[in-house]
């Protein structure tokens, strides 16, 4: 299995890079092969609304740091996307991201991957209640099932970081690191990604 992970937090060494990188060890150890890209090191400008992918679904016309990432993604079979709450929402890089894969949604309003894959989105936040912002995974998950057949999974950090309700580093909170690796080894070994529990709060 090839699983492909997303950073979406400029802090490097920080709690999304913790977790993300965490679930790609995990899964390597379950034997996937693990590829990470680091989103806010890369130069991914906001879709142009141009429509050039409606005539080439899984393309772009804007030559940036995305444009790899379309094959990138149709040849893996897992993806992992992680980005920390940002005044109530996902940060602007992953943002930006998740636009651009608008390339992948078809002329018909179908997506141009056809088979579904795996995805877990992770998403830490400062706010001790991890129900607070559920509506970004369930929304983030419509949208990337909508728009690339992601069937999508999220798991909520909640209560992490620098003036967060549980502390700021989120390998001191063993609850959390131990729910990311069974998520991990479910990504890579449950027979359907149906069949996993939802790993909501
Ligand atoms: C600009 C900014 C906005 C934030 N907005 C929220 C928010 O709306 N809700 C929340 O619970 N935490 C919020 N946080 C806290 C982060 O989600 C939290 O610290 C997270 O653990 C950071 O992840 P990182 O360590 O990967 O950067 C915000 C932090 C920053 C810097």
């Amino acid at each position: 299995m090839k699983i492909l992970g997303f950073i979406g937090s400029p802090r490097k060494g920080e709690n999304t890079d913790v977790l993300v990188n965490h679930i790609l060890d995990k899964a390597k150890e379950c034997g996937a092969e693990t590829k990470l890209y680091n989103i806010c090191d890369m130069k991914i400008g906001g879709c142009v609304a141009c429509l050039a992918c409606k005539s080439n679904p899984g393309t772009c016309s804007i030559e940036d740091d995305m444009l790899p990432l379309y094959d990138e993604i149709v040849g893996a079979d897992a993806v992992v996307i992680g980005s920390p709450v940002y005044v109530g929402w996902i940060t602007a890089q992953a943002k930006a991201f998740v636009d651009r894969l608008y390339a992948f949604l078809g002329p018909d309003y179908k997506p141009y991957i056809e088979t579904p894959k795996r995805c877990l989105l992770v998403m830490p936040q400062g706010h001790p209640d991890g129900s607070r912002y559920e509506f970004i995974g369930t929304q983030l998950g419509f949208l990337l099932k909508f728009l690339c057949n992601l069937e999508t999974k999220y798991f909520i950090a909640a209560g992490v970081g620098k003036r967060g309700a549980r502390g700021a580093d989120v390998r001191e909170h063993q609850d959390i690191m131990d729910a990311v690796s069974k998520l991990a080894e479910e990504l890579v070994t449950a027979p359907t990604w149906e069949g996993v529990k939802d790993p909501t709060p």
